[in-house]
């Protein structure tokens, strides 16, 4: 049995555990709740970014669960300044907006503090590394394994709109200014090409733009073009190493990314305040405008339940881990604790999944069906300040009503569009 026939079967096994692990159970819906209104209140252009920054996609000194937990709840008017945001702009702009929150009771709302699972491990990888290579060129390029993209600075993100990518800030910022290679960021896809490089369907107008997007510096004479888009799916070729045997050797119909470039960046203030000068992962997560639509099916988001409104506490996500070049990488595993902002998770993972979306499924209200939406985005395994020790962990980021309300003006442009969620 080959790696893909048993990851296939593990696959079915572990559909049919959850199928019946959610039978049994009753309340796994998605609750739709009232999402409060930002409102931006004042925009200002700030000096260009000189991206400076070195990636880092393991962070030390985080302030993670146990660090908020000594600190005060947030006013409404610091919830404020942490959902105020920079939008940079390829040209190279960059825009402070800041915003009011409507409909908003910060002490009403904030509940989720209190400690609730205190079971703590300790994980990346140990043991029995958990992730599934999702090889299968089926698999990769359908839903819901084809919204995780690839950031050309090494990230992984999840697609959340014809337009618009959600992952990690770190990705893109450390907190003070913004990585080298920002400027010209990419997203990457996974495409499957024929051998001529472009799947043809009617419309090859678009097929043609979505070449010269490939190209890169943009202006080029045809020849040489063509030459750096075969350089370019040659190197993807090798990313997308060992498929299956029947695949391997074809060339032709293999995944491949197609590169797309970032019209604009939206990062939350929160992300680059000071928690007493530790870095605060609550906020650690932004959108990315691409230049054109994709056409894939993108995820919804979601307001994040707490994990034992999830069935198995368990939450999903796929990214694109340095370890497994070119292989998209599935998992799931149990959320251990939880706090307003974030949780801990067990999954196995590697950097390079950073800025996954994380996803969960349950049923619509009124309806048999059931949805997966975004609950969380992948930090990735941090360390965190805890009784100023460093203590690592897999963090990932909640989608509270508050991020949700961001996160959805930031896609729609307005709040009209983000009432319920
Ligand atoms: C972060 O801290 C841990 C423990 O102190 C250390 O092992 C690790 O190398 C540090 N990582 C970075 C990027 O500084
Ligand atoms: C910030 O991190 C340092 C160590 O990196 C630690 O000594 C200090 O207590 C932390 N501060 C807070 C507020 O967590
Ligand atoms: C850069 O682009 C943004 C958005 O398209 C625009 O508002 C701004 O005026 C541009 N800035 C310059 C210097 O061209
Ligand atoms: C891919 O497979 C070939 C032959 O089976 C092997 O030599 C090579 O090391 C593999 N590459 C990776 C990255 O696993």
């Amino acid at each position: 049995m080959d790696t893909l026939q048993l990851a296939l079967v593990f696959l079915s096994i572990v559909a049919l555990h959850i199928c019946i692990a959610d039978e049994t159970n009753q309340d796994y819906t998605w609750h739709i709740k009232k999402i409060p209104h930002i409102v931006s209140s004042d925009i200002v252009t700030l000096k260009n970014p000189s991206y400076e920054a070195e990636l880092q996609l393991e962070l030390n000194g985080t302030c993670g669960i146990e660090c908020q937990r000594t600190l005060p709840p947030p006013s409404l008017a610091d919830l404020e300044e942490y959902l105020s945001y920079e939008t940079v702009f390829d040209n190279g702009t960059r825009t402070m907006t800041r915003v009011n929150v409507q409909g908003w009771h910060p002490e009403t709302e904030m509940e989720g503090n209190k400690p609730k699972h205190s079971v703590r491990r300790k994980r990346q990888i140990y043991g029995t590394d958990s992730r599934f290579s999702i090889s299968d060129k089926q698999f990769m390029t359908n839903y819901p394994f084809s919204t995780a993209v690839k950031l050309s600075t090494g990230c992984s993100g999840i697609l959340i709109s014809p337009k618009h990518a959600l992952t990690a800030a770190h990705c893109i910022h450390d907190g003070k200014d913004y990585i080298k290679n920002g400027k010209k960021l990419r997203v990457g896809l996974l495409k499957v090409r024929s051998k001529r490089g472009g799947k043809r369907r009617k419309g090859s107008k678009r097929a043609k733009e979505d070449e010269s997007e490939d190209a890169d510096p943009p202006k080029k004479d045809r020849k040489q073009k063509r030459k750096s888009i075969q350089k370019r799916s040659a190197a993807a070729e090798e990313l997308t190493n060992n498929l299956s045997g029947k695949e391997r050797g074809s060339g032709a119909g293999k995944p491949s990314f197609q590169w797309t470039r970032v019209k604009a960046i939206q990062i939350p203030k929160g992300w680059y305040r000071d928690v007493s000068h530790n870095m605060s992962l609550d906020y650690d997560y932004a959108v990315l405008e691409l230049k054109r639509p994709h056409k894939k099916k993108y995820m919804e988001l979601g307001i994040s339940p707490e994990a034992d409104k999830m069935p198995g506490s368990r939450v999903h996500f796929s990214g694109f881990d340095e370890d497994r070049p070119g292989q998209l990488v599935y998992r799931f595993c149990r959320v251990s604790e939880e706090s307003t902002d974030l949780f801990y998770q067990y999954c196995d993972a590697e950097p390079g999944s950073s800025g996954s979306g994380i996803y969960i499924r349950l049923k619509e209200p009124n309806k048999k069906k059931w949805r997966r939406k975004i609950i969380a985005i992948y930090s990735g395994h941090q360390w965190v300040d805890v009784n100023n020790q460093q203590q690592d962990y897999n963090v990932a980021v909640r989608i509270t009503p508050l991020k949700y309300a961001q996160i959805c003006y930031w896609i729609h442009g307005n709040h009209a569009s983000c009432k319920q969620g």
